[in-house]
């Protein structure tokens, strides 16, 4: 694009100009006497020569009208801006694919829901509904699980911070307690003196799966021995019983290598667990980290097509236990899957609050709901769709939230036809670590509704009003 000075010069260069303003041949510029036009830096607007060029493709996303038949519309004018809206039909159907890809190739399969990807109770209750036990990692959660109804059994508690009280509730209920650290097992030694009686363990592990960086902060590392050393410290007395091992190689996992992996070495810790301790084990846990369709900040391809399906992780992780359990039946299995069952059953509907250039030339979009809100766009490219159909061009965007705050940026670079104040735009897929992450700061936080299979839309969490805020206060 041209600046100021080379559009006052005929072969397109800048215009020689003399002191006193005259160019070289003498005459004034057009903007007034001795006026010179002031300086202005050219801006590059990147050009879309038709659908491809050597940045690739482009594809606009289509409006999303409704979700699961209710109208965006609707919607707002019920419950407000900005919304969580839930899909129960994605929740169900995730985890029913979950559960067929694991029951249909392994003997005993169980999934438990992990409290903290999202812990609204009728999300839980979807999935427990499903046959889900609870995975939980804090005294809170642990609570929340049994004002859910489910019983202390069908619990699983991980975590690196457990109270001695809740640890010992936890244990007095039947809950299985994955220790993560020695001090947790000195305790749970003295919880086994209190209730005078032998307390079943499961241990966490850390290992090295080929993924950077790898995980080593919770549990205990496996390749360095100390895995060993501490499942000797807890059976050294016979108050401990190990029953099952536990692994969390991360989250977001997009291959399904690194679950070989796991799955090997801690088959292989399990047995020496049974044979060289005589432990009575009789479980593995995975733990959870399989992807979501979502897009990662630093992956190119914008299509989520190439993250595995549950059947490719199940292909890896069953495969591999039956080659380390030949001709004997293989350890109960547990997943804690927690994203990819609900990250794509999430929505959030957002309203533009206002437009504004910015010095750069850049389009900004002011929403009613930012990283307040939507902790995961750090890393996500979230998908941001209009609601309706627009005619016209659509121009990149950045997209702010409503907070005072540099850091509150939606998306840097996002292609949306020309929105004004007061319309909708649809984040997708925003259901996993939002609302359990979303931040008390600014603003307060919105409803959130489920619409349910029959497309009633059920209001799960009411906004918070100013009564809430302040009722903790003196
Ligand atoms: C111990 C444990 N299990 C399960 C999960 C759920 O992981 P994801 O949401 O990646 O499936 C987490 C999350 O970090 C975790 O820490």
């Amino acid at each position: 694009m041209k600046n100021n000075n080379e559009q006052n010069s005929p072969a397109g260069g800048p215009s020689a100009r003399n002191t006193d303003g005259t160019d070289v041949h003498g005459l004034r510029g057009t903007a007034g006497a001795g006026a010179r036009k002031p300086y202005a830096r050219p801006v590059i607007r990147k050009q879309y020569m038709g659908a491809a060029n050597k940045f690739g493709g482009y594809s606009v996303p289509e409006p999303v009208l409704s979700i699961d038949g209710v109208s965006i519309a609707e919607l707002v004018s019920k419950f407000g801006s900005p919304l969580f809206v839930y899909s129960e039909n994605t929740l169900r159907r995730k985890v029913r694919e979950l559960n067929q890809a694991f029951s249909s190739r392994y003997p005993s399969f169980q999934a438990a829901w992990s409290y903290k990807t999202n812990y609204l109770d009728a999300i839980c209750n979807v999935f427990h509904s499903e046959g889900s036990w609870a995975e939980v990692v804090s005294g809170f959660e642990y609570l929340k699980a049994r004002h859910n109804g489910i019983p202390g059994d069908k619990i699983i508690f991980n975590g690196p911070y457990k109270t001695y009280e809740i640890l010992k509730r936890a244990v007095s209920e039947g809950a299985r307690i994955h220790a993560d650290h020695l001090d947790e097992i000195r305790d749970l030694k003295k919880i086994s003196d209190e209730l005078g009686r032998p307390v079943e363990i499961a241990l966490r592990l850390n290992l090295d799966t080929g993924m950077v960086p790898q995980w080593s902060r919770f549990g205990f590392n496996l390749e360095s021995g100390h895995a060993l050393e501490a499942a000797r410290i807890a059976t050294s007395d016979g108050k401990l019983k190990i029953i099952g091992v536990h692994s969390h190689i991360g989250t977001f996992m997009y291959e399904t290598g690194p679950y070989k992996k796991a799955a090997d070495k801690v088959s292989k810790f399990y047995k020496q667990l049974r044979e060289e301790l005589s432990q009575p084990v009789r479980y593995i846990d995975l733990g959870g980290g399989f992807a979501s369709k979502n897009k990662l900040k630093a992956h190119y391809k914008a299509d989520c097509s190439w993250i595995p399906s549950f059947d490719a992780y199940a292909e890896a992780i069953c495969d591999t236990l039956y080659e380390n359990f030949p001709g004997e039946e293989p350890p109960q299995l547990f997943l804690e899957t927690g994203r990819a069952l609900v990250d794509e059953a999430g929505f959030l509907i957002s309203s533009v609050a206002g437009s504004k250039m910015l010095a750069s030339g850049q389009r900004a979009l002011i929403l009613d709901a930012g990283v307040n809100l939507l902790y995961t766009s750090t890393w996500y490219d979230l998908k941001v769709s209009p609601t309706q159909h627009y005619s016209g061009a659509w121009e990149d965007v950045i997209l702010y939230g409503p907070l005072c705050m540099n850091i509150d940026v939606v998306r840097e670079k996002c292609l949306l036809p020309n929105l004004h104040r007061g319309e909708q735009v649809v984040i997708h897929p925003v259901g996993a670590y939002n609302v359990t992450q979303s931040m008390q700061f600014i603003e307060m936080k919105p409803a959130v509704v489920l619409v349910s299979p029959k497309g009633e839309v059920k209001l799960i969490k009411r906004r918070e009003t100013m009564e809430d805020m302040v009722a903790m206060e003196s």
